[in-house]
């Protein structure tokens, strides 16, 4: 359940119908749900199975069997810092977005979008709500309680995913929603290029929290008596049930109210809204119950990205706890004050680019998607096969009729694929 906490967040509801509705729709889907079965799964397996095997966490867990490979463990606790770098901002956004329906946003549903541009492109405000989210992380992971959170979780994200079923079956009734259907998976492979093809393998890395080591941490935790198969199955199922899910709650309101499928990050908080306008008073108490559910999901996830870093600075570096948060927490703070203002236009730029979308898509498009290339060759060509075989089977308990298909993805097909895709779709401008 905690891994399912960490996969289902912001990847799933916020990224996933914007980055599809960016990139073409249907075919995007479509490589997308390839990539999570044919890559995501063997990844995810190969994460647990390290995990459980060494006990320990990402960086412990490579530095215990072959120290140079040390930095694996490293590049994943700079992406854990990196993606900390935005995230906290929509998550903050998340959270405004409670108090913004308790406050009657939805009275004036004609101006719902333009209070959204308003609201992220100001300086202030939206830093203040990063503010607050970040403290939440904070408290959460420096009295170690996070779980608790995830009790939370367990209550509020069956709920969330109740809300997306309202929302969904609300906006398929609209005048003019099959042809979001349609849009979402209905692929047309002739607008399809090397960046969609990345765009759908970082989807893929981000929405299942993988290429980091952080489903190795969780493998950790994992019961020696734990099926690894059936729990992999389980949470790639969770998580991408809850993304197609929050395509079919978006896509058909969209076109039924005319947004552009390519309107970009602010979808969700604009699509949703809406939507639960016309619901009349219930719509405010779903609307309420959506956003909580949002940033409760976006928190099970955010946690587990702060606890990588932080984890990381007890084991290897020595220090104490509170000091790990802080440390940790101060340079997150200064990479989402430049994520956050570059969406009003203020700060340094790179290549046009600003800090937001730096972070955002150097992480999912190349440091996962390495990452886990180098897990798998890790895995493939570093450890031994027997004893992945052991730890995938419990010692033979529970046999695995694929493992000689997993074992050559993720020793040959899988490296070469993520690098062919990578270094594509990174000369391609990421266009
Ligand atoms: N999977 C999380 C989400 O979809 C984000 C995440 C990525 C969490 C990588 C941990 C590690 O929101």
């Amino acid at each position: 359940m905690a891994a399912a906490g960490s996969a289902v967040g912001l990847g799933n509801i916020w990224k996933f119908p914007y980055t599809a509705g960016q990139s073409g729709g249907g075919a995007f889907v479509a490589i997308y749900l390839f990539f999570v079965i044919f890559i995501g799964f063997s990844v995810m397996l190969t994460e647990f199975t390290i995990g459980r095997r060494t006990e320990r966490s990402a960086v412990g867990a490579f530095k215990s069997t072959d120290r140079r490979w040390s930095f694996v463990g490293v590049l994943g606790v700079v992406t854990g810092l990196l993606i900390m770098g935005f995230y906290p901002v929509v998550g903050g956004w998340s959270l405004a977005y409670v108090f913004k329906i308790g406050g009657g946003l939805l009275s004036e549903p004609a101006a719902i979008s333009d209070s959204f541009g308003s609201f992220i492109t100001n300086p202030i405000q939206p830093l203040m709500w990063m503010g607050a989210y970040l403290l939440l992380n904070i408290v959460i992971v420096m009295r170690g309680i996070s779980g608790g959170i995830e009790k939370a979780g367990k209550i509020l994200m069956p709920i969330l995913f109740i809300m997306l079923i309202v929302v969904s079956i609300k906006g398929l009734s609209l005048p003019g929603a099959s042809a979001g259907l349609e849009f979402l998976f209905k692929p047309d492979f002739s607008e399809v290029d090397s960046g969609v093809i990345l765009a759908a393998l970082g989807q893929a890395f981000f929405s299942l929290s993988l290429g980091m080591g952080c489903m190795i941490t969780y493998g950790s935790y994992l019961k020696k008596k734990e099926n690894l198969v059936q729990t992999t199955g389980m949470v790639v199922a969770m998580d991408t049930g809850v993304a197609i899910l929050a395509g079919v709650a978006m896509f058909p309101a969209m076109f039924a109210f005319g947004i552009e499928p390519a309107a970009g990050p602010g979808l969700v908080f604009v699509v949703v809204p809406q939507l639960f306008a016309e619901m009349g008073g219930a719509g405010t108490m779903f609307a309420l119950l959506f956003f909580v559910g949002l940033s409760v999901a976006a928190l099970t996830s955010s946690i587990s990205l702060l606890e990588v870093v932080v984890s990381y600075l007890i084991d290897e570096k020595k220090m104490s706890r509170i000091g790990a948060v802080l440390s940790a927490s101060v340079v997150m703070a200064f990479l989402c004050i430049f994520a956050s203002l570059s969406l009003g236009g203020v700060g340094p730029t790179i290549f046009d680019t600003g800090a937001f979308d730096v972070f955002d898509l150097l992480t999912d498009k190349v440091f996962l998607a390495v990452g886990g290339m180098l897990i798998c060759i890790f895995a493939g060509w570093r450890l031994n096969k027997q004893d992945l075989k052991d730890e995938i089977t419990n010692q033979g308990d529970k046999p695995f009729a694929l493992f000689e298909l997993w074992y050559a993805l993720v020793k040959y097909v899988i490296p070469v694929a993520i690098a062919i895709v990578a270094i594509a779709g990174i000369y391609g401008g990421f266009t």
